[in-house]
């Protein structure tokens, strides 16, 4: 990735360039600008986690396809705008009570042409708060955070948000840079309390599934992609050989009776979820299963 940078009427605007520099392939290269503004407040300018954040996604672009995205935080939202124009269906939020800011993210979008409430949605949601927007949010695969860990006063509030949002989204992940600020700052007593589990980075670069930064119930994985013949039993049969499985569960469809797809395994140790997410990947009957950390 290079940046440069340009001056206009008081505003710099910062290019980003992710993929290969030489390259006429679209699919190989995206660039993307972003307007930063010499105003007091964090949400105007883009933190240095923010184009790690994004280049981990550009790595990982034909996973977004489809995915619904929700960035918090978002600030100027280069990981966001990426994963939009990667193809997910992204929603970019930030404080409820900094309409600038609010006006300033729908700017970035517009600027690399995604019309806010169009190609892209821009919400105010201010982390601990439960009012409507929050309510308002549909189905999250993925959710994003850039830099938002670097106030500890704020640290329980935007566990309480993501643990809500993991709740109503077994699926779904919550992905997050940060950058160091004081060796004293430290999440661990929060995760506890909020029952959150927290992945290594390398654990989450290790593999294109495991991207998750936080999950609940790091035991509890989530089966996507099952043939349709595959039952609970045949799920257990499979994943006990990876550790002693607590349960198995395929879903199937209240009406017509059949599998709807997908099911979950819980292990009864750390061991057995280690070894069953360190296989790069899982078939059952011919079939590549989507294999990820769920909700407990
Ligand atoms: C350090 S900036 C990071 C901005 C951007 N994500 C980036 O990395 O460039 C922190 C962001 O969190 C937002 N923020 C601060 N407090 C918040 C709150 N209580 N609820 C929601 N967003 C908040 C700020 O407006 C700002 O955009």
């Amino acid at each position: 990735m290079t940046r440069f940078q340009m001056e206009n009427n008081g505003e710099q605007i910062k290019k980003f360039v992710f993929g290969k520099q030489n390259t006429t392939e679209p699919a190989e290269k995206l660039e993307i600008v972003i307007p930063e503004l010499l105003l007091p407040g964090y949400s105007f300018y883009t933190w240095p986690s923010a184009p790690i954040l994004a280049w981990f996604l550009w790595e990982r672009r034909l996973s977004l396809i489809n995915k619904r995205v929700l960035e918090l935080g978002a600030g100027t939202a280069l990981p966001g705008i990426l994963a939009a124009k990667c193809g997910a269906h992204v929603t970019l939020s930030d404080c409820t009570t900094l309409p600038k800011t609010l006006q300033h993210i729908q700017r970035c979008c517009r600027l690399n042409g995604l019309a806010p409430g169009k190609d892209i949605e821009v919400i105010g949601l201010t982390w601990g708060l439960f009012l409507d927007q929050i309510f308002q949010l549909g189905p999250v695969d993925l959710i994003l955070g850039s830099d938002i860990f670097y106030d500890p006063s704020v640290f329980e509030e935007i566990l309480v948000t993501v643990s809500f949002l993991l709740e109503a989204n077994p699926q779904a992940k919550f992905l997050f840079a940060y950058q160091e600020r004081s060796a004293d700052w430290c999440i661990e007593t929060l995760l506890k309390k909020w029952n959150l589990s927290c992945n290594k980075p390398s654990q989450a670069m290790s593999s294109p599934g495991a991207a998750t930064a936080f999950a609940r119930g790091v035991q509890k994985l989530f089966i996507g992609n099952l043939p349709w013949t595959v039952s609970t039993k045949e799920l257990q049969g499979y994943f006990s050989k990876f550790g002693h499985v607590q349960s198995s569960n395929v879903i199937y469809d209240k009406t017509t009776g059949l599998s709807r797809g997908y099911g979950f395994i819980v292990f009864s140790t750390r061991d057995g979820y280690a070894n069953a997410t360190n296989k790069p990947y899982h078939t059952l009957e011919g079939r590549l299963l989507d294999v990820q950390p769920a909700a407990s």
